[in-house]
């Protein structure tokens, strides 16, 4: 079959929501996926918009990249709900990052003149202060940062909502297709479909997450450098009396309430492959983690456990734009900020396969950084 349409393989958040912005705009698009749209590492992550919190991770050109992105959220979740008529729980109160002693309050006066240094908007405080903050931090805490410009979504909710907003808008979704093979070229890139069938596009875009470099039919320079960073991560109920209004960072753990009073507790970091295991020891670490930095959790029941697989790249920043391979783009590798970094991703994607020009937001992040001999680095 030939279509007029945008082909996008796999269905989480990046997948559907460079769909839906290419949809909306009057480009037709049909997406595969290969299992039920919404449930790979999108579903299993913890929904952060953490571009201040996590900078010691990153470069500068990642931080002013995550933090443009979360500029952009508040629009884009209004979007997706009005087009959706469903809530992603955007929730703006801030994180707290916290340290339970004396070790881990000078790790983190270290991240805060770091943090200063690099002109963030961010709060020294007291364990006291902390806790006039957010009543359900631990007595005992040595200090705290506050960092309110960090804000988090529901990713549940936003992939949910996006599924149903990418298909309101006229995109077209086929689950249960898993995409075996993309056939590069420059006129009618293709797919062909583990069932068999072959269909082509105007444009086939990457977007199968951690899973992006199984697709056959790319030769190795444009094959994504992707591999899995396991995190395993528990959800708690809440339970009145207790409360929790803010993201906390704890030095071995991190909690993030969701609206609904669903508690994502997260997570480890672990080069284990594509094995999802959910262990003893990785439970442990999280809950011992949780409880010193919000010892009330104690008491709340343990919904869910699970293991998700993030995509990171070689430098950890995204590849985004036009492969090596004609016709075919790539979004993925968005390893810890693959919900932070949705918007951005989304409209900068959009805007490329629409008018064919990379902005320069896109530029730094050129999927062909790592094997392209006129730009060796993500610099050039
Ligand atoms: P996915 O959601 O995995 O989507 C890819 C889709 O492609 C899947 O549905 C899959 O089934 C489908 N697919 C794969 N292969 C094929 C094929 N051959 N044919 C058809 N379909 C295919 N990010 C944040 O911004 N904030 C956070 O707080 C955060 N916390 C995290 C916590 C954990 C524990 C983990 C693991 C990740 C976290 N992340 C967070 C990172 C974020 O989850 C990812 O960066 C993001 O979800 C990647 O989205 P994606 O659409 O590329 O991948
Ligand atoms: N950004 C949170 C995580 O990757 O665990």
């Amino acid at each position: 079959a030939m279509t007029r349409d945008v082909l996008i393989v796999g269905g989480g958040t990046v997948g559907l929501s460079i769909g839906f912005e290419l949809v909306r705009r009057g480009t037709p698009v049909t997406l595969f996926e290969k299992e039920t749209a919404g449930r790979g590492t999108s579903y299993q992550a913890a929904g952060m918009l953490a571009p201040d919190a996590e900078i010691e991770f990153e470069e500068r050109e990642l931080y002013d990249f995550n933090r443009e992105s979360l500029r952009r959220w508040p629009d884009f979740a209004d979007r997706v709900e009005a087009a959706s008529g469903q809530s992603v729980d955007y929730r703006d109160e801030g994180t707290l990052i916290v340290a339970d002693d004396r070790d881990a309050a000078e790790a983190l006066e270290r991240l805060y003149e770091f943090q200063r240094d690099q002109g963030l908007d961010v709060e020294w405080l007291t364990g006291a202060e902390a806790r006039d903050v957010e009543p359900f931090v631990a007595p005992s805490l040595a200090a705290a940062v506050y960092a309110p410009s960090d804000h988090q979504v529901d990713n549940r909710r936003l992939v949910g909502a996006l599924r149903t907003a990418f298909k309101a808008e006229g995109g077209t979704l086929h689950e249960e297709t898993p995409v075996e093979a993309v056939v590069p070229d420059e006129d009618v890139p293709a797919v062909r479909t583990a069932g068999g069938d072959r269909v082509g596009g105007t444009r086939v875009v990457v977007a199968a997450g951690v899973w992006s470099r199984e697709l056959d039919g790319l030769t190795p320079d444009a094959t994504p450098p992707v591999r899995p960073v396991k995190g395993q991560s528990l959800q708690l109920r809440s339970k009145r009396p207790f409360d929790l209004q803010h993201v906390i960072r704890g030095p071995e753990a991190y909690l993030a309430p969701k609206s609904d009073g669903r508690i994502v507790m997260g997570a480890t970091s672990e080069e284990m492959g594509f094995d999802t295991t959910v262990t003893a020891g990785g439970l442990y670490d999280l809950l011992e983690g949780g409880w010193e930095v919000v010892p009330g959790i104690r008491d709340l029941p343990v919904d869910e456990t699970w293991a998700g697989l993030r995509p990171a790249s070689r430098d950890h920043a995204p590849l985004l734009g036009r492969s090596a391979a004609p016709g075919v783009l790539m979004a993925t590798g968005h390893y810890r900020h693959g919900i932070l970094l949705t918007p951005i991703t989304a409209e900068e994607m959009a805007r490329l396969i629409r008018t064919g020009e990379t902005s320069d937001w896109l530029r730094p992040f050129s999927p062909r950084r790592f094997s392209d001999a006129k730009s060796p680095t993500r610099s050039a």
